[in-house]
């Protein structure tokens, strides 16, 4: 494949930005070079045979997206996008790595629920893909299958503290699944909610005639996020398992992982974009049942209790280590609206994988975050915290190349009809606007993305085996 040079931007990394031009030998980054660099006396950009102009603009890595869940079964339906447009969305918001969840619904075996997710996604991604593996009940077989997996390079389970009959495992299921991750060197990721106070409030609602969307975060209360972080961090700590917990919203939450990782515990958390931006009173609490859009879990937290502001805070001190999107989309036609009248039977999940880089990018120009720590949080933690290291969520000699030319003077208007290439007939973003824009987005050397048109197609996304968590070795 043709050399390509990206000419005249600024190279921002984790740790620092500078002016740098980047050289791409056919999949991979062959060299950064300062402008007119000669090496040995050799002008190593003259030979290339493309050359991408990114003056004045920011040059990244392609954004790596550890949670996504395409064609999610979820409540008597599936989340809406799949692995094709789901992947096509992604490239557009500049995410060149998926990590999605594999299914193993409780009473099948992992080895099948893995299979069925590699039948569905092979072919189909428009850029890489990996996957976790969800455990929908840990028994003698799953742990088995654990070792087997992490073998294919799947190096990650997530285990639910919520969803009872559903994915539901009890403390002593994780516990076994936590030994397990800690002898073979894999990594639990926890949906850390009491699912079954939560059931409780949600029935005790329902009787009262609370149905609204509304009520899915009232019975979802902070302190049930919260005490089911500490009940993980706890059986991890008596394990000496490390652990992931997944969309945190209740500072609260955030609050006791920041002090466990005080302590030096392996103990690390991601938030999503909508807990940073959305919340409980505006968007659950919209008339009717238009809050039906928002319903996710965790929830949508209180505005007024202070949560969004709290997570901006803990993504700069370090306490929060990572930003997905958590992307399940669900139309509102006949998906969400199964939870008319009863918001307990909305498929749970919100749409973003196309945003997460914008969104975030809004919190440097806002003065939330440094443009380092922007790049850091979408694109180089994820790839280390599962595996892809070296390949992925760096510009470096033997990363892939995997590129995003961001235009910080240029401006995205979010919503349907605008930027939006998701499978769903609304969008949870619409009317954000962005003081930025994705202009070029390049992966494996190959331009998906230039001058507003798609250029990328099904199949182009290899499955990437990853390794263990850079965290953990
Ligand atoms: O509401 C959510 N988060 N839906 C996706 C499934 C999950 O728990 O991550
Ligand atoms: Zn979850
Ligand atoms: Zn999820």
């Amino acid at each position: 494949m043709a050399h390509t040079l990206i000419r005249g931007g600024t190279v921002v990394g984790p740790t620092g930005s500078a002016e740098m031009d980047v050289l791409v030998d056919g999949e991979q980054v062959a060299a950064l070079l300062r402008p007119g660099d000669m090496r040995l006396g050799v002008d190593l950009a003259a030979g290339a045979e493309r050359v991408i102009d990114a003056t004045g603009k920011y040059v990244i890595p392609g954004a790596v997206d550890c949670h996504t869940h395409m064609e999610l079964p979820f409540g008597g339906t599936h989340a809406s996008d799949t692995f094709e447009t789901g992947t096509r969305a992604a490239a557009w918001g500049g995410t060149t790595t998926i990590v999605d969840f594999a299914v193993q619904r409780t009473g099948e075996r992992v080895q099948d629920g893995l299979a069925a997710w590699h039948e569905k996604a092979a072919g189909q991604c428009a850029v890489d893909y990996g996957f976790h593996q969800i455990l929908g009940g840990v028994d003698d077989d799953a742990l088995k299958a654990m070792d087997e997996l992490v073998a294919e390079g799947i190096t990650s389970f997530k285990l639910f503290m919520a969803y009872p009959g559903v994915f539901y495992s009890d403390d002593g299921q994780i516990l076994r699944a936590m030994q397990k991750a800690r002898d073979n060197g894999s990594l639990i990721m926890m949906h850390a909610e009491n699912g079954i106070a939560i059931d409780v409030l949600v029935r005790q609602a329902l009787d009262r005639g609370d149905t609204a969307p509304f009520f899915h975060g009232t019975t979802r209360p902070w302190e049930t996020e919260e005490e089911a972080t500490h009940r993980a961090i706890m059986l991890a700590r008596l394990t000496g398992a490390p652990l992931y917990i997944v969309h945190m919203s209740a500072r609260q939450a955030v609050a006791t992982l920041a002090r466990a990782r005080e302590e030096d515990l392996p103990v690390y958390g991601e938030t999503c974009p909508q807990y940073l931006y959305l919340s409980l009173e505006e968007q659950l609490g919209a008339p009717g049942f238009e809050g039906a859009k928002w319903v996710c879990s965790t929830p949508l937290r209180s505005r007024a209790q202070g949560h969004q502001d709290e997570l901006w805070q803990y993504l700069r001190t370090g306490a929060l280590s990572v930003v997905s999107t958590d992307h399940c989309p669900f139309c509102l036609k006949e998906q969400k609206e199964l939870g008319l009248g009863d918001f307990s039977k909305i498929p749970n999940g919100i749409g973003g994988v196309e945003h997460r880089l914008d969104l975030l990018y809004q919190g440097v120009v806002e003065g939330r975050i440094t443009r380092e720590r922007w790049v850091e949080l979408c694109c180089t933690t994820p790839a280390r915290m599962f595996g892809l290291d070296g390949r992925k969520g760096v510009l470096a000699p033997g990363a892939d190349a995997d590129v995003v030319v961001y235009d910080p003077a240029g401006h995205t208007s979010i919503g349907l009809g605008k930027t939006h290439h998701m499978n769903m007939d609304h969008s949870a973003w619409e009317g954000f606007e962005i003081d930025g824009h994705v202009d070029l987005v390049m992966s494996r050397g190959r331009v998906l993305v230039a001058d507003g048109e798609y250029h990328g197609s099904p199949g182009h996304g290899n499955y990437l085996r990853r390794g263990p968590s850079a965290y953990l070795r």
